[in-house]
Formats: structure tokens, sequence, C-alpha cells
């Protein structure tokens, strides 16, 4: 059985005392819920006083992005290495940010998957077609590409792919306050599912999809209700605790009926 996973990305937000707040307030909201993982990726600045912060919590860390060499002279980089010391347990790679304003590609991202599995990071990779894309009936290519391109070669153990998390985010769904259906995510998932399964045989059973895009308390459960959805990337709705709690109160029921 995969845990509902329900991820925040606050992305170029909060200060360090804003985050601190947030991790406090939060913890005591939730505290009772145990039927879902709570992961939360700050800025880098916040890290480590949230790694602190959250010890003895329910609430996991993880970061938005990171570089996949151990150390060397790449100035403004983080390395996997310095994310695993703090107890950072998961990273997003290839936000569709990342890839629209950084111009990451798949040659990078394959790089980036292959340090995160090296260092027991967890990736969450994200997918997505852009407005134009899903216009001209192009989102499978698109997810089919963008999945294979950035794990197709790598060497990756039974055990780094069960725990693997997959969002498909659509780009024209982020930030919009216009969510893709339901329904339609369910049949995306379906079709990530059938590319893994096709190639990766039964050791990708346990890798999670997560919807990302616009994801609300009110709209949550039409995704996380879904068949083959495993829960969400939440941009802005992560930011406001109250907001947050909602969403993650809303999954928690919606998984305990
Ligand atoms: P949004 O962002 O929830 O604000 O649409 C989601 C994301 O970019 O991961």
């Amino acid at each position: 059985m995969r845990k509902t996973l329900i991820v925040a990305n606050w992305k170029m937000h909060k200060t360090l005392s804003e985050a601190e707040e947030f991790v406090k307030r939060l913890s005591g909201e939730i505290a009772d819920i145990n039927n879902i993982e709570t992961v939360i990726c700050p800025p880098f600045t916040s890290l480590a006083s949230l790694a602190v912060l959250t010890e003895k919590t329910t609430i996991l860390l993880g970061a938005q992005n990171m570089h996949w060499q151990k150390e060397g002279a790449f100035t403004g980089e983080i390395s996997p290495l310095m994310l695993r010391d703090l107890g950072v347990k998961y990273v997003i790679i290839g936000h569709s940010e990342r890839r629209l304003y950084f111009n990451e590609n798949s040659r990078l991202l394959k790089r980036k998957m292959a340090a995160a599995f090296n260092y027991g990071l967890v990736p969450i990779l994200c997918v997505g077609e852009n407005w134009e894309q899903r216009s001209a009936r192009e989102t499978e290519n698109v997810i089919k590409e963008q999945l294979l391109g950035a794990l197709e070669g790598l060497d990756i153990g039974k055990d780094a792919m069960q725990k693997m998390v997959l969002a498909y985010e659509p780009v024209w769904a982020i930030g919009t306050g216009n969510p893709a259906q339901g329904s339609e995510v369910g049949v995306v998932a379906g079709f990530m599912r059938s590319l893994l399964q096709e190639r990766w045989g039964d050791s990708c059973q346990g890798v999670r999809i997560l919807y990302g895009g616009s994801v609300k308390p009110d709209n949550i459960v039409e995704f996380t209700g879904k068949a083959g959805m495993d829960g969400a990337l939440v941009g802005g709705s992560s930011l406001d605790v109250k907001t947050f709690a909602a969403l993650l109160k809303a999954v928690s029921g919606e998984r305990s009926a």
C-alpha cells in the first residue's frame, strides 16, 4: 500500500523566521495525523533550522533543487551530500519553473536523478505539458519524453525505485487557480504507471504519483481520491498555515473514511 504524500513547495517564499513560525504552528495543527506523509520544501536558507524544528514532529523535509556533484567549484550550488547531512529526505527535480527559467533539460535532470539515488535522497521528478502541447494533444508524448529522458539508462536499485516520486504538473495549471480535472489527471497517472511498468516491471509498484497545479483544500480530494494518484505537490496553498493544515486534514479525513 502506497502512503499518501503531500508536498509543500514554498518556492522563493518565506524568510527564516516566517518558516520557523509556520512549522511550529503546523506541527501543532497536524499532530494527530498519521495516515499521510507531510513534506515541506522550504528555500535552502531555512533547511538547517527546520531540520532541528521538525525532528520530533511528523513533518519531513525536502529541497527544491540540488546540484549533482558531491562538491566542487560550482558557485551558488548546493550538493546532495549537504542536503543528506541536514537530514533532508526528499528533493524536487525538474520543476517546470527550473526547466523554463533555468534551462534544465533531460540530460542535466538525469544527472540530478542519479545523484539523488546515489545519496539516498528520494527524488520527486516533475513532468507536465504546457498549454500549447496540450492543445496539440501532445500530453502523453511530452510526459513520456520527460520521464524517460530523466530516467532511462540509470542504474536504479529496486529499493530506490520503489521510493521514487513522480509529480504530474501540467504547466498551465500551476499558479493559475485553474486546476486540471481529476478525471484527466487520473488518465495521465494511469499512462505514467503503464510506462513505468513497461520499462521497469514490478519494481516500480511503490512509485508514488502526485498531482500539482492549483491544488486547494476544497479540491484536493478530487485528486487524491482518484485511482493511481498518491497525493499532491502544493505551491500557493502551502504558504498559509491554516490553509495548508485544512488541506492536510481534508486528505487525511478522506483516507480514513
Ligand atoms: P501551485 O504550484 O499549487 O501554486 O499551482 C504547484 C507547483 O508549482 O508545484
